[in-house]
């Protein structure tokens, strides 16, 4: 069978295919060690699997639930948004629960852009944008990010390009894969900015608590919920992203739009999900002070480890990765191969986040330290 035609321009998943020569290779009985990924290794909250595990013998918690979420949940998206942003939102209509945040990327995209539109996207940045742009029809226009600009869009710079034909810009701060993050001054700069070009700006934010001393949120600059919308996911900041749990913020006119998408495509999130994920929302801050904890531990020793491979992080990163630049005379591709095949190390490389990623590779926070203590091991050797 022929394939759609908008499959020609996507590739199958970085990680969807180099995890299966990873897998191969573990199969064959090498020793991996994966700091590739960022999928967090620690258990997600004890009264959150508790919650989910009480919910399941509730009569109606097999049923279809709304597609607007539960109203308890939508009301702890709310208080959370409240307590740790300072951002209000009307539960019943400025709140859109979703599975994962990486499903809002496809359906802000359908609800927003025509065939021919223009996106802005962040170079290095998550892949998703790109391809699900690519996947709509629209056309996907990078903006660059560098090291020497800390990872900040120029705005001044890209006002000089023609914009008209731009619809959607994504922003994700703290940034992945950088690790670098925005200041309020940077957010308010992207809501002038999205006014003065009529753009929906996105920000993706699933990063906010993670080794991040001062969590943002775009919403909390004035007036921007008329052009702005926010992703933000329980994926990292709760240890939950095998729930596939999230949700898009922002106007109910913006929010209606993408409801018409997404009541089409699914029939609401399992009801057991839902109340999980409202008493994680509900934890005080002692959980993310915790979970840095060892968060911490590990990024000092996976600095250690960037220093034996003569790799130079960024300044000043948040987030759950640590990006480092790679020594003069290799890419980052080589250098991934050779670590998996003579160290049995598993990295990231940065050309995957577009070409201002290359030059670059992403470790993840999300291995246990005795693990990374035998990468430095098997490197220093
Ligand atoms: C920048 C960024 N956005 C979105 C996602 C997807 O998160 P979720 O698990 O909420 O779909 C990821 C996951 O790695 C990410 O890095």
């Amino acid at each position: 069978m022929i394939q759609a035609n908008r499959l020609s321009q996507v590739q199958e998943y970085y990680f969807s295919s180099k995890l299966r020569e990873v897998r191969a290779l573990e199969a064959q009985g090498k020793p991996i060690i994966n700091l590739g990924i960022g999928s967090p290794d620690l258990p997600p909250p004890m009264q959150v699997v508790e919650g989910l595990t009480k919910a399941l013998s509730r009569s109606a918690a097999h049923q279809y639930q709304p597609y607007k979420g539960t109203s308890d949940f939508r009301n702890a998206i709310q208080e959370f948004y409240k307590s740790h942003y300072s951002v209000e939102l009307v539960s019943e209509t400025e709140i859109l629960p979703l599975m994962g945040s990486k499903e809002g990327i496809l359906h802000i995209s359908m609800a927003f852009l025509n065939e021919g539109d223009e996106v802005l996207i962040p170079n290095p940045g998550y892949p998703t944008y790109s391809s699900v742009t690519e996947l709509i029809g629209a056309k996907a226009v990078k903006y660059e990010l560098s090291e020497e600009r800390n990872w900040l869009p120029d705005l001044r710079e890209l006002a000089k390009n023609d914009l008209s034909k731009v619809k959607l810009m994504w922003v994700n701060y703290p940034h992945m894969p950088t690790g670098a993050s925005a200041t309020k001054q940077v957010f308010k700069d992207l809501v002038a900015f999205a006014k003065q070009h009529q753009i929906l700006v996105v920000n993706d934010n699933p990063y906010s608590f993670i080794l991040n001393e001062h969590p943002l949120s775009i919403l909390e600059v004035e007036g921007a919920k008329e052009v702005v919308l926010e992703l933000n996911s329980l994926s990292k900041s709760f240890n939950m992203s095998g729930w596939r749990v999230g949700m898009v913020c922002g106007s109910e006119e913006n929010l209606n739009s993408i409801l018409k998408v997404k009541s089409n495509m699914d029939s609401g999130m399992f009801y057991p999900l839902q109340a999980g994920a409202a008493i994680a929302l509900r934890l005080s801050k002692e959980w993310f002070r915790s979970l840095n904890e060892t968060y911490l531990k590990r990024k000092k020793l996976i600095l250690e480890l960037t220093e034996a491979l003569n790799c130079i992080p960024t300044k000043d990163q948040t987030g759950m990765f640590v990006w480092a630049k790679i020594p003069e005379g290799t890419t980052s591709e080589l250098i991934v191969d050779k670590l998996l095949h003579e160290y049995d190390l598993f990295i990231t490389p940065g050309f995957i986040f577009g070409s201002q990623g290359e030059g670059y590779v992403r470790f993840s926070l999300c291995t246990p330290e005795e693990m990374i203590k035998e990468a430095i091991k098997r490197v220093k050797q």
